[in-house]
């Protein structure tokens, strides 16, 4: 039985992890073409971080807003859709928790075509560190980099969540990974890589051989990593963990070197032939999505708290 109310985390003006609360609102009820999910468990990610502390001020955010881009559950009530009460689902983006309530509640109303159903043997709450994380990890090393076996890899950003997962899907292409980490004490944590770099800024020349680069600092290092690559090479802007989110002054003619492509990946489109390859791949390759901590409902405010505080390396999943 559907319940009348729910617990959700509902924001309405900037607020750090401390002073995330749960409160009781009434559950969605569904119309044509959205499907109520019951979440079982939901991964966090920086840009819900970025929306909470300050992007909630924009006026394209419909306040209050549930936050969360992301979920893993099932179907509680199939609407009109081609789906099946009780099936397992992953859904993601496509207004999530920014135009719409996304998944930081215990049912979520969300739209049929960005909900998958997913075939896995996975518990929820590595179930739940897949979508956005690996879908943005797949789009941007395969549909962005065109990644293949001989490609040697630069992941720069590597200790964040999409970091880890891009590392595995690389590694299990047998492509050679170079991944950075702008923290010394940081550098044991990308063991899975073949080499470990510091990132001090300042790349170019110091590396041999880079065919393909997962930006993931973002701009404030855009510009270096354009010349870390050779000559034929692609860069992929993924990430923004540096802070600078768009580049001022930049030169195309001078700052993309000769021969050099640049490109982009923006999770916001996912279809279900990608999330079922990707789902498949990582039981092919016998790949277990990296959890760095699992938290239950009822201690969001202390996981917000953890990654605002940088306690936790990897992803952090909460399990309803
Ligand atoms: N384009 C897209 O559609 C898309 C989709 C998903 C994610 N992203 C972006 O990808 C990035 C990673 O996302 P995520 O959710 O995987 O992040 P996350 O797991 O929440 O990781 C955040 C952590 O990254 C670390 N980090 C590593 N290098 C950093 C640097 N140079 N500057 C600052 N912090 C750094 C920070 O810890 P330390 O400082 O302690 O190392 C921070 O705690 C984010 O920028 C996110 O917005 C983009």
């Amino acid at each position: 039985m559907i319940p009348k109310t729910m617990k959700a985390v509902v924001l309405s003006e900037p607020v750090p992890g401390e002073r995330v609360e749960l409160t009781e609102i009434p559950v969605p009820q569904v119309r044509p073409g959205w499907v109520l999910v019951r979440v079982k468990a939901f991964g966090l990610n920086h840009s819900e971080q970025l929306l909470r502390l300050s992007e909630i001020r924009a006026d394209y955010i419909n306040k209050p807003i549930v936050p969360g881009i992301e979920c893993v559950g099932e179907i509680a009530d199939p609407s009109d859709s081609h789906f099946k009460k009780g099936e397992r689902v992953a859904a993601l983006m496509g207004g999530m928790g920014r135009s719409f309530y996304g998944s930081y509640e215990e049912y979520a109303l969300l739209p049929a075509d960005h909900v998958f159903s997913v075939q896995t043997d996975l518990s929820w709450a590595e179930m739940a560190a897949v979508p956005e994380t690996y879908f943005t990890a797949w789009g941007s090393l395969f549909e962005g980099l065109n990644l293949q076996k001989g490609d040697t890899l630069l992941i720069r950003g590597g200790t964040c969540a999409l970091g880890y997962a891009a590392i595995q899907l690389a590694k299990a292409v047998g492509s050679r990974v170079i991944a950075t980490t702008h923290r010394e004490e940081k550098l044991a944590l990308l063991k899975e890589a073949d080499e470990a770099v510091l990132d001090t800024g300042r790349l170019a020349r110091t590396l041999r051989g880079v065919t393909k680069a997962l930006e993931l600092v973002g701009a404030k290092t855009l510009r270096d990593t354009l010349r870390c690559v050779e000559k034929g090479g692609i860069v992929c802007h993924t990430g923004i963990l540096g802070g600078v989110y768009t580049l001022n002054g930049f030169d195309p003619i001078k700052e993309i070197p000769n021969g050099v492509y640049l490109t982009g990946f923006f999770s916001n489109y996912p279809i279900r032939q990608t999330m079922e390859e990707i789902f498949s791949f990582l039981k092919e390759h016998r790949i277990r999505p990296g959890v760095g901590a699992v938290y239950s409902f009822s201690h969001i405010s202390k996981a917000l708290s953890d990654m605002d505080h940088h306690r936790v390396d990897g992803k952090m999943v909460v399990v309803i």
